[in-house]
């Protein structure tokens, strides 16, 4: 039964004095635990946006980059979620990290990185992610599965013998986090919760009840 499926959580604590007064640090240790723990796709984060009618929409995404400013991934800009984005720059995103036993909550306010930075991540990909960056009209109803194929052997056909340019329609979304939230599962469900809420340029920090 679903009702009596529960786990204590005793891996780890979070302290005041153990949390990097940097929150964008402390998102890298975690990540680089989850990698090192060899946890499932590690920089897997569920990426909510806003619809026009107001509601939140969720899936997943590839973290590709922490750099000073923010989390970047990338994605078709014609998909749901980069009209969602354009039309509502806010943002959620979600780390759960189980082995770990780990989550880290992020708002922030998403752009377009500049073209150039899109181009040079998209040489770095396989050939196959190229071509399938053409081949997919990411969040289009189609046909069948054999629409994708066809237009799959089309590109490859197409840029047979040249490089694989990137498709203009296709790019990275800078996310800068304006409050993040480190959570680690304690037991008796006395879970570990210190945030950070940007406030005029500095990050408060606090701790939450679980
Ligand atoms: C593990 C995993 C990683 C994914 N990574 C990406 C990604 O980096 N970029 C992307 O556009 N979609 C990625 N997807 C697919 C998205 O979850 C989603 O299906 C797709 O982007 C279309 O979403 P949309 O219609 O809301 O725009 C990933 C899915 C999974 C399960």
């Amino acid at each position: 039964m679903l009702r009596d499926l529960r786990t204590n959580y005793q891996k780890s604590e979070l302290t005041e004095e153990s949390i990097n007064s940097d929150p964008f640090r402390q998102l890298e240790e975690w990540l680089k635990s989850a990698i090192d723990e060899k946890n499932q796709e590690p920089t897997a984060m569920v990426l909510s946006t806003v619809d026009a009618r107001g509601f939140p929409d969720s899936r997943v995404v590839l973290l590709k980059e922490i750099n000073s400013d923010g989390l970047v991934f990338f994605t078709n800009y014609n998909s749901k979620k980069g009209r969602q984005i354009t039309a509502s720059p806010n943002v959620a995103v979600n780390f759960f990290w189980s082995k770990m036993e780990r989550q880290v909550r992020i708002k922030g306010v998403a752009e377009q990185i500049p073209e150039e930075y899109s181009v040079d991540y998209f040489k770095s990909r396989p050939i196959d992610s190229q071509l399938g960056a053409w081949a997919s009209p990411q969040s289009r109803i189609i046909e069948n599965r054999k629409f994708l194929e066809e237009n799959f052997s089309l590109y490859q056909h197409y840029f047979q013998d040249h490089e694989i340019i990137k498709p203009p329609h296709w790019g990275g979304f800078l996310i800068r986090p304006e409050y993040f939230e480190f959570w680690q599962g304690r037991s008796n469900r006395l879970h570990d919760r210190i945030a950070f809420q940007k406030s005029n340029g500095a990050w408060d920090i606090f701790r939450l009840a679980p």
